[in-house]
């Protein structure tokens, strides 16, 4: 069997949010204690929206901040950014040569983010799920801890990971590489694993403090509709308290929540901050008001949320630090990459 080992990646772009938080940065942290894991600056993913961002560097450097300030280590882990191992655009390339195009038509992040003029879109975004592959797999990684929004994409990278393993099958056997797994109840001589995606907790999507059916995103324009990592707490505060809900109050049982997207969110992000159940969170406040609710919910967000704040502000006054820490990471990174590139080159014929 494949080692265990994690991968997942975070884009450099904009505010991290409680959304990336609960759905990712926070799983990062609990899975370093039983598991060897690889976190990545995916500053290639970002060009793949708008080619010119202001402060490139600042917000790499914001988001290995937060990786550190929320607990990853970086010694016993790796932290790097994508662009400083090549070996990820040519893993993607020959990704983009396995995929089908009517795999990629399916992407439904890509028909949101493309909008109405999809001929405007770039070919980079319309391939991105084949470099989030190729990030994954060239370390071979086994598990991604990712929010919901991403399960399609990782659909898509075990797909590729087959068709490879199925087409260069002979390939890999004479050259020695492969290891024997079972896909289903399949026996498969592999190169790539199946990744595993870790989609889980009580609140693997958080969704919008303005509209319950959209999910909390940095590029929503209305910053009342997200928590970011950088809010101090009287904004984290106004912006619960300005928070959609309905009039009626917490319901005692989970079907209460039913088509009530925006009690729901606020319940399961209680849920997901003090690592408990949405049950347990209504056996405790059913029957309550949101105005009782809320500043329970303000106290708990504050919590959590400011430690890590007050650490990320005290890291990135020293980029240099940063810096340091993200040569280091990529150094290793690289080293790790290209016995996996070295490995898939000898196995096209390259
Ligand atoms: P965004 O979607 O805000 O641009 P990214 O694409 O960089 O953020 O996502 C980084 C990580 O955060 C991914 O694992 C993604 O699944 C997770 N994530 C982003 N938004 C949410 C959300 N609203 N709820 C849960 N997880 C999220
Ligand atoms: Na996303």
């Amino acid at each position: 069997e494949f080692k265990p080992l994690v991968f997942s990646g975070v884009q450099p772009t904009g505010n991290l949010h409680l959304g990336n938080y609960l759905g990712a940065i926070r799983k990062f942290v609990a899975l370093q204690a039983n598991n060897d894991c690889i976190y990545c600056v995916v500053d290639m993913h970002a060009l793949t929206a708008q080619l010119v961002h202001e402060d490139m560097p600042g917000q790499i450097r914001s988001i290995t901040a937060a990786f550190l300030a929320a607990g990853i280590d970086p010694e016993k882990h790796i932290v790097f950014n994508q662009s400083a191992v090549p070996q990820h655009a040519e893993l993607a390339w020959i990704f983009n040569c396995v995929a089908r195009i009517g795999w990629m038509n399916r992407m439904t992040q890509f028909k949101d983010k493309a909008g109405k003029d999809r001929e405007q879109a770039s070919l980079g975004l319309y391939a991105y799920p084949s470099l989030m592959a190729a990030d994954i797999l060239v370390y071979r990684a086994t598990h991604v801890p990712v929010g919901d929004d991403q399960k399609q994409h990782l659909e898509l990278t075990r797909d590729i990971a087959m068709k490879f393993n199925m087409d260069y099958m002979e390939h890999i056997r004479r050259a020695g590489y492969g290891i024997d797994i079972t896909v289903g109840d399949e026996p498969v001589h592999a190169y790539f694993p199946m990744v595993e995606p870790l989609i889980d907790g009580p609140a693997p999507r958080v969704m919008s403090l303005r509209d319950g059916t959209k999910k909390m995103s940095k590029s929503d324009a209305s910053d009342l509709s997200r928590i970011n990592l950088l809010d101090d707490e009287e904004n984290i505060s106004k912006k619960i308290r300005k928070a959609k809900t309905d009039p009626d109050g917490l319901p005692s049982e989970i079907a209460g929540l039913a088509g009530r997207p925006e009690a729901d969110n606020l319940v399961g992000i209680y849920a997901a901050l003090a690592d408990k159940s949405k049950a347990d969170v209504l056996a405790a406040f059913g029957g309550q008001q949101f105005s009782v609710f809320k500043p329970a919910l303000v106290d708990l967000a504050v919590h959590v949320l400011s430690p890590i704040t007050g650490e990320m502000r005290r890291l990135m006054a020293d980029p240099g630090h940063i810096d340091t820490v993200l040569r280091d990471g990529s150094a290793r990174a690289r080293a790790r990459a290209e016995v996996t590139m070295k490995q898939v080159r000898d196995i096209i014929g390259f």
